[in-house]
């Protein structure tokens, strides 16, 4: 059997990735920094509170930017199939690591889709409601009532979306091969057939030309 890695991300991917990573942890520590007054030590990080407070919304916009990079490459990937429904109601083998009665699945599990459209929504509300209260530019454009439900709407989106991404680093490790795959690019033939059994015939229907490929499963 052909034992050469299958690839699941691309450099450029994985650099848009890890970017997102990285801006989204600055664009966090610096909203936490001014969220609450027990968290404003965590300005010190940024050159203290004025600076937090003019480079916070710019992280944001270029967070937005470069999250918009994944979105357009993956937003495809991320569409609920037939055998989605079913893998959600036997998610309890997923958990337990049971194979018998899971259906195969496409590029992500309907765990992943559902953290995708979550991420996006996310992204989007923090988008709007942060230029709503970015006061020196836009903010002179909205009345107070709105500009009171943009901050309220903004950092429940914020709450929301580090509570995503810390399910999302969860599951990454916990599923091995994951972050091995965002790291290197590629993954085993075993680990794809294993976890994403309708993605591993797309990818290697060439070798199988024979193979039908169906997405009940
Ligand atoms: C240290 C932080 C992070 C780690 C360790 C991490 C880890 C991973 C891993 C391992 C994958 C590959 C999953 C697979 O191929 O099955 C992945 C995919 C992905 N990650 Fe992250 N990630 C992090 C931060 C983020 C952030 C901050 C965002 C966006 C806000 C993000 C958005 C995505 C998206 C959109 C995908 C593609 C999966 C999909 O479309 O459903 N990640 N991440």
């Amino acid at each position: 059997m052909n034992d050469k890695p299958i690839l699941r991300y691309t450099s450029n991917q994985r650099t848009n990735h890890w970017l997102v990573a990285i801006l989204f942890l600055m664009a966090a520590l610096s909203g936490l920094a001014l969220f609450h007054p027990a968290l404003f030590w965590l300005s010190n990080l940024f050159g203290g509170g004025p600076w937090t407070r003019i480079l916070h919304p710019f992280m944001g916009v270029v967070m937005f930017v470069l999250f918009l990079g994944l979105v357009i490459q993956f937003f495809r990937a991320n569409f609920f199939i037939t055998n989605d429904r079913l893998w959600l109601r036997r998610v309890g083998r997923v958990i337990k690591n049971e194979e018998e009665g899971v259906p195969p699945i496409g590029k992500y599990n309907p765990g992943q889709k559902l953290l995708f459209w979550t991420l996006l929504i996310c992204m989007l509300v923090l988008l709007f409601s942060g230029l709503v209260i970015w006061r020196a530019y836009f903010s002179e454009y909205f009345g107070i009532t709105s500009i009171r439900w943009a901050m309220l709407l903004h950092a429940l989106a914020g709450f929301i979306l580090v509570l995503s991404i810390i399910v999302h680093i969860y599951a990454g490790i916990w599923i091995k091969g994951s972050v091995s795959a965002m790291v290197h690019g590629g993954v085993s033939r075993a680990w794809a057939k294993k976890h994403h059994g309708l993605w591993y015939r797309e990818v290697t229907r060439d070798e199988h030309p024979d193979r039908p490929i169906s997405k009940k499963g």
